[in-house]
Order: structure tokens, then sequence, then C-alpha cells
């Protein structure tokens, strides 16, 4: 089956199936209210800096699509309203348009569409570890005049998926070479299930720029590939490392900033998170269903979550999301037993 198709099926299946699986952890993470915050709720600054650049909140459009007409639509009104709202924007894998140039168009509408925002290209880690060379990172970052380039890392997807690439032998020199040849900053993500301590380092030795933990609580690809008829999908559905706990464990690991991406569906979330240690947090799933509709639906649904992470942080005693980022935080119940036994306790 083509890149695009395949594509195209991920899109179709997530706007009408079930996809989310497993838990992001976040409901056993509680930020501590301030009875007395002396802080102007209206003053609440929640602009922010992402890999160098300022941006008006703390959250990201995570990548998802291109490649098909369909596609082009909704990078084109998820695009609107990441330069509406001065926030980045990821494309989905631009592997397709590398394949068939025809394609590039259905990526280049996000750059047309935002010429201010950060854009982020995509493409999957495992195609650098034998096939891709700097090259067709390069023509990917040159396709949407990209800011920044983030590798998936996908295992679990392509484990369960029936052309699934699953040779991962020599992946993280791959990205150490990209890493080294490439003049934009090179994030690493995860797709749904999470990135451990251990990794995080390595991938910090490898000289990334930034981790977005991509973790277990929200779209699972295990599930998106079972109603394509992957085995062994189902069983795998909720395999991974929360979204909460990654956070935790890589950013007490690493220096680089780490991303919170996966389950996150609410301001009070995204609140949680930057208390834990992230810098930004990325939203797939919900905008996809948006911007199916309209840019119009993309900004009344990021509008609704920057408000209430304005409150959150209102609500902490926060002025500032640096503020936020030292907010008094527990972790209780399973996330909490989970951090014990790894040794991350809070
Ligand atoms: C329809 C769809 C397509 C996706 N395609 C990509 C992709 O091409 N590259 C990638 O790095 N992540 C891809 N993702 C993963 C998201 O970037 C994100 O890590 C994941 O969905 C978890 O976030 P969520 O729970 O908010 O959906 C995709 C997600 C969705 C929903």
């Amino acid at each position: 089956m083509s890149t695009d198709r395949r594509k195209l099926d991920h899109i179709r299946i997530c706007l009408s199936e079930e996809v989310e699986a497993g838990s992001s952890g976040f409901e056993d993470v509680v930020l501590i209210h301030s009875a007395l915050p002396e802080v102007d709720l209206e003053k609440v600054e929640l602009k922010t800096r992402f890999l160098g650049r300022r941006i008006s909140m703390p959250v990201f459009i995570a990548a998802m699509t291109g490649g098909h007409e369909e596609a082009r639509r909704i990078n084109e009104n998820l695009a609107l309203a990441a330069q509406e709202l001065g926030i980045p924007l990821g494309v989905g894998s631009q592997r397709a348009a590398l394949e068939d140039k025809s394609l590039a168009e259905t990526f280049a509408v996000a750059r047309e569409s935002a010429p201010e925002a950060f854009l982020i290209a995509n493409l999957g880690a495992v195609q650098f570890a034998g096939g891709y060379t700097v090259r067709e990172a390069e023509r990917a970052i040159e396709m949407i005049q990209a800011d920044a380039i983030a590798l998936h890392l996908n295992a679990l997807q392509e484990a369960c998926q029936r052309e699934g690439d699953t040779n991962f032998e020599g992946v993280l020199n791959g990205i150490a070479e990209l890493c080294d040849a490439l003049d934009v900053p090179v994030i690493v993500k995860e797709t749904g299930a999470g990135i451990a301590a251990e990794e995080a380092r390595q991938l910090q030795e490898a000289g990334v720029s930034a981790i977005d933990v991509g973790g277990l609580g929200g779209t699972s690809f295990a599930l998106v590939e079972s109603y394509r008829g992957g085995e062994p999908g189902r069983c795998f559905a909720a395999w991974g490392v929360p979204t909460a706990v990654s956070v935790v464990e890589c950013a007490s690991s690493v220096d680089v900033p780490v991303y919170a991406t996966g389950g996150i569906r609410s301001g009070v979330d995204v609140a949680k998170a930057i208390a834990l240690g992230a810098s930004a947090c990325g939203v797939a799933l919900p905008l996809l269903r948006e911007a199916a509709r309209g840019s119009e639906a993309v900004l009344t649904w990021l509008r609704r979550l920057e408000r209430e992470l304005r409150v959150a942080a209102f609500l902490t005693g926060s002025r500032s999301v640096e503020e936020l980022s030292r907010a008094r935080v527990v972790v209780l119940g399973r996330t909490r037993e989970w951090l014990e036994a790894r040794g991350f306790v809070r």
C-alpha cells in the first residue's frame, strides 16, 4: 500500500473510531490550589520561547498529516489557526511527498497559510537507519521552509503494521548524523508510547535540540493499526510510558527542552505538564477533529485551552509560564508508584 493511502486511512480511522487508550497519568497529578494567588488573572503572561522563537503560549499543534487532498485541507485549517494564535505547527510525515513530488503541495500549504508560524518538518527516524540521508531531511525542511525538523520514533506502530519498517538497528546513529549535519534544530518525538530516561539521555548525547515524549494516554497507533487489520495492535493498545511519567523521567534526566504530547486535552493538563518539567505541550487528535470542520473550530478549541491554562496558572499563584514551572504539585496513585519504582520521586 502506498504511503499516502495509508496516511489517509489513519485520518479516516481517527475521525470515526475510538482510538484513544491507556492513561496519561495526569489524573494523578494535582496542582496545589492557592487561596491567596496575589496575581491578576488577566495579567498572567503565557508567552514563552520555543527553540528560540517567541510564541503566544506553551502549546503547539502536533504532527499529523499531509500527502492527500483531504490532508491538504486539514493542514491549511491547522496552519491558519497557528498563524492567528502565534503557536508552532508540525506537519505529518513528509515521506509520501519525497516519494511523489506532486504531493509536496499538501504540506507546503502549511507555510503558505502560516507565513510567520514556527513550522516543524517531519520524517520517521527509522528511515535514517540506512535508507535516507541528510539530503532527504533537507528536502523535507525546504518543502515547508521549516524552522525545525521532528524525527518520529514509532517502533510500536511499525510493529503493528503489516507493511511496517521494523528494523530499528542504526536509528540512534542516523539521528546523531542528522543533528550534526542540519542547520535547523532536530526534535525527536515518540508517537504515543513515550520515552524513558535512558533513551532520553541517549538522544541528548546524539545532539537533539528537544525531546517530545509523545507518551501513552492519547492516540494509540497500535489501536489505529488494529482497525486496518494490523496485528497484534489491540494487545498493545495501552503499551508505553504514560505522558506524565515520561515528562518527569525525561525532564529529570536531560538539559534540552522536553515537550509533552499524548493525551493533552485541556489547559489544566498543560499546566500540570509544565509543573512536572515540560517546556511546552502538543495536541494532535482533538485538533484533527476540529480541523475537519474548519479553521474557526480549531481556533475556538485552542482559545478554550488557553483560557483554562490561564486560570490554572492564576489558581497556582503563577504570573508566568516560568512561575508555573515551579508551581507546587503532588503526584499520587499509580503514577507515583511508577515514579517511585523507577527512582524518580517528586
Ligand atoms: C491522524 C494522526 C496522524 C499522525 N501522524 C503523525 C506523523 O505523521 N508523524 C508524527 O510524528 N506523529 C504523528 N502523529 C502523532 C501525534 O503527533 C502525537 O504524537 C500523538 O497523536 C499523541 O497526541 P494526541 O494524544 O494529542 O493525539 C499522528 C497523530 C494523529 C492523530
